[in-house]
């Protein structure tokens, strides 16, 4: 049985989507979390909202980062960078630091690699570069298990959809393609139920998606449309558009480096012909209840939003 009050859990990119929503599940049971970020301004956020937990910052491409962070730490959470010129090698460097600690005599005993939906797809540089990554763990001798979501429902923009009188949803690719969305509230829920059931789960890979069926963004911004009681209009971005400015965006705003732009334009160009789609099976399975369907996500993410909007 795992040890919860005595362990060191590791969350990597903590002010990220999916790890956000995994920490609420662990505060009551581990009175030691750390919780890694990259930027200052996200561990300012990250000690005010969690002032118990232990706050580290860290470039996961840097080395000696990954070796510190991982210091008398018994089970991690690995989630890499987005659109990381580099994200194959972060990851063999921290798998190759989880074995290091484990071989000194250190107490790692699981790491959670949260990698992405079918990372066979070569065409798509973005999931081709987990590929290498969950190859490297399987064979490293760890114990592990491998999460793999599908396109996020939280990258849909709910809050300004709700606040616009006209919403338009600025799409990046053909809306009429289809795919299947997961929502961070069940990436959170299955991540925390095999960190801390931990053996039962090692040596597995979890496909996660919540939608019963492929939905296109024509069909989602539909569903947010009744929802809203208000016609969301949902038109396509041009190519160029789309790569220049949304890939920026991701950037934080900076000019990005010439290999993001590449990631990005070739994740458009995918996505204008086949989407994204998997089952919501093994998620259901794992979760033991019906997975959140895109008007429920839609319901209860309008509800928060007024809500905080009252407070
Ligand atoms: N979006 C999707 O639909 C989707 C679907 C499946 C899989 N994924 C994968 O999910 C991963 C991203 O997860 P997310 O969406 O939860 O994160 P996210 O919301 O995009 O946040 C990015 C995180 O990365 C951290 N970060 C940036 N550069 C870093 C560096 N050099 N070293 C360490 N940390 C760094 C950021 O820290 P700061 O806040 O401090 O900058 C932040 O915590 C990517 O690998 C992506 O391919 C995404």
């Amino acid at each position: 049985m795992p040890d919860h009050q005595n362990e060191i859990i590791l969350i990597t990119c903590a002010s990220g989507k999916q790890s956000s929503a995994l920490i609420p599940h662990l505060i009551p049971h581990y009175p030691h979390l750390r919780l890694q970020c990259h930027s200052s301004p996200s561990a300012a956020t990250l000690s005010e909202n969690y002032p118990k937990a232990e706050i580290v910052q860290a470039d996961l491409a840097n080395k000696d980062d990954c070796t510190r962070i991982l210091k008398n730490v018994t089970a991690a959470f690995l989630v890499l960078p987005p659109f990381h010129p580099h994200e194959s090698q972060l990851g063999i460097n921290f798998i190759d630091a989880c074995n290091a600690q484990e071989d000194a005599g250190g107490p790692f005993q699981h790491l959670v690699y949260s990698s992405v939906i079918h990372p066979i797809l070569r065409k798509l540089l973005n999931h081709d570069v987990k590929r290498y990554v969950e190859e490297y763990l399987i064979e490293s001798g760890l114990d592990y298990t491998i999460l793999q979501p599908t396109h996020i429902m939280e990258m849909l923009p709910l809050a300004k959809l709700l606040k616009d009188e006209k919403p338009m949803y600025p799409c990046n690719w053909n809306p009429a393609t289809k795919f299947s969305f997961v929502t961070t509230k069940d990436i959170g829920q299955a991540a925390a139920k095999v960190l801390m059931q931990r053996d039962a789960h090692f040596a597995a890979t979890y496909q996660l998606v919540s939608t019963p069926k492929p939905l296109s963004y024509v069909e989602a911004c539909g569903i947010v449309s009744k929802v809203l009681g208000k016609e969301v209009q949902v038109q396509q971005k041009s190519f160029e558009d789309a790569v220049e400015n949304t890939i920026k965006m991701i950037n934080g705003g900076k000019e990005p480096p010439k290999q993001m732009k590449e990631i990005g334009a070739r994740m458009f160009l995918y996505y204008n012909e086949r989407g994204l789609v998997g089952n919501c099976n093994v998620l259901k399975w794992l979760l033991e209840r019906e997975t959140t369907g895109c008007e429920e996500w839609v319901r209860t993410r309008v509800g928060e939003i007024e809500k905080s909007k009252a407070s």
